[in-house]
């Protein structure tokens, strides 16, 4: 696998929740591949989980890793081309990708989507141009319009907590004080039809999401209707996607939070949520700290979600 920012490079995703299951059971048997190899990780934006869970995955797999903040520390860079750069950023992203190229690898990106034009937002601008341009194989540590990394994560932990072999999974927007990314609801939606669960999309009416993303869910604008009988609530929020508001906070109507009496109306449903979460804006207390909440077990699968992705990319090299 040269490239992973989509679940569709994985092939059959049956196939590889089976090899990441395979991983997790020996995180150490693939050490040879990683031997004298370099991942290089650059960040455009923050990251807790996705840093430390693809640096130990990497680690696990015999890896050397190398880290770029490209906001601290390294030259502000351009990304358009054609501007006169006589501002505050002294490289452009042409030379600099291909130069990221020569010392590494793979490379893993990070590029959230900036909201400033919804067309390179949805284009994937940035981490196709270091598809492009950097001539290494490259993966998403979550894109513009999708986190693949954390929908294989949910993935993993929906199989090993399912009690049926069709979960009913009910995707729930809930308020934040900041515009977010549509990134991790499109990817779960995607990933969650095409692992073949019943999914259902909850939201206020304006934050449908990408019918690309979305195709095969059922929308259902009463959130307390989509929680009947659901096996697992996933809770994120979203900004608006449609074009005359996209970017945009268009409720925090906290009467969307996930609460105690929202969850009683499942059919007794694990919480999952990719965090970072604001707690008693997007979840209650008591329901991030019930038994019911996987949001650990979610993170910790990180590790195995991306030590799959990297072990397939280092044995295509
Ligand atoms: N879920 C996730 O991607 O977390 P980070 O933003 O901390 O990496």
């Amino acid at each position: 696998m040269r490239y992973f920012t989509s679940v569709k490079d994985l092939g059959n995703l049956q196939g590889a929740l089976k090899e990441a299951l395979e991983v997790k059971a020996n995180k150490f048997a693939y050490q040879h591949l990683g031997k004298n190899r370099t991942l290089l990780m650059i960040f455009f934006n923050s990251s807790l989980r996705t840093r430390l869970s693809t640096q130990k995955a990497a680690m696990n797999l015999g890896m050397n890793v190398m880290v770029l903040d490209v906001n601290q520390g390294a030259w502000k860079l351009e990304t358009e081309r054609g501007v006169i750069m006589d501002g505050d950023k002294p490289e452009h992203l042409l030379e600099a990708i291909p130069v990221m190229g020569c010392y590494c690898d793979i490379i893993g990106v990070r590029a959230f989507a900036t909201f400033e034009n919804k067309e390179d937002d949805y284009s994937e601008k940035i981490i196709n141009q270091f598809i492009k341009y950097s001539g290494r194989p490259v993966f998403s540590m979550e894109a513009a319009t999708g986190h693949p990394l954390q929908a294989f994560a949910d993935m993993i932990t929906i199989e090993e907590n399912k009690k049926k072999a069709r979960p009913k999974v009910v995707l729930t927007w809930a308020p934040h004080p900041r515009a977010l990314p549509q990134a991790v609801p499109n990817s779960f939606a995607q990933w969650a039809v095409e692992a073949g669960y019943e999914v259902v999309i909850t939201h206020p009416k304006g934050y449908e999401l990408s019918p690309e993303f979305t195709k095969g869910a059922v929308i259902e604008y009463d959130q307390d209707k989509a929680f009947e009988g659901a096996d697992f609530i996933y809770a994120k929020n979203w900004a608006a996607f449609e074009d005359a508001n996209y970017g945009k906070i268009l409720s925090t109507d906290r009467s969307w939070t996930v609460d105690e009496r929202k969850m009683a109306l499942t059919d007794d449903a694990f919480f999952m949520h990719c965090l970072p979460v604001r707690r008693n804006m997007i979840v209650t207390d008591e329901v991030i700290e019930s038994e019911k909440s996987i949001v650990i077990e979610e993170a910790a699968n990180r590790e195995i979600s991306a030590e799959t992705v990297l072990k397939r990319m280092l044995e295509s090299l």
